[in-house]
């Protein structure tokens, strides 16, 4: 099975984007620990990053047909994006939301998802672990 990983805005900053909250851990980190345990999982990754809500309702789009799930971390968009949530819910895709930081423990705005009612589940708070707990948790979904 393909699954698109689809990282939101600002998040191609990993390392030096505030650490404190984020970890040290490079965007290209989080992307090698992913297709190790891909393959370990026989799964296929489509991995895009961008900056742009629009770009990243394309990519949802484009992966009907061609993926069987969607990992996503839309960074700040979780928290003001209609679009996105209605193109993963076009897709009738299993998602899974992911956060490096635990957003139920900071700024009150953080708390609320509007992805978070079209996803299969939201993992939050384990840092780079949250996209292989993800993974994981897709790969099941998807009886792999
Ligand atoms: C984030 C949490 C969001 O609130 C924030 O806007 C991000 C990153 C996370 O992974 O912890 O950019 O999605």
């Amino acid at each position: 099975a393909k699954i698109l990983v689809l990282h939101g805005p600002n998040l191609n900053l990993l390392g030096v984007r505030e650490p404190g909250v984020y970890g040290t851990t490079t965007l290209e980190g989080i992307n090698q620990a992913l297709r190790e345990l891909a393959a370990e999982l026989s799964l296929e990754l489509e991995i895009v990053q961008s900056n742009s809500e629009g770009a990243l309702v394309d990519a949802i789009q484009g992966a009907m047909g061609t993926c069987q799930g969607i990992l996503i971390n839309p960074a700040a968009y979780t928290h003001t994006s209609v679009a996105i949530r209605d193109a993963i819910a076009s897709t009738a895709l299993p998602a899974v939301e992911v956060h490096l930081s635990n957003v139920h423990a900071r700024e009150p705005f953080r708390s609320h998802s509007f992805i978070a009612p079209v996803a299969v589940g939201q993992i939050c708070g384990f840092g780079p672990d949250s996209y292989l707990l993800g993974l994981r948790a897709l790969a099941k979904r998807l009886g792999k």
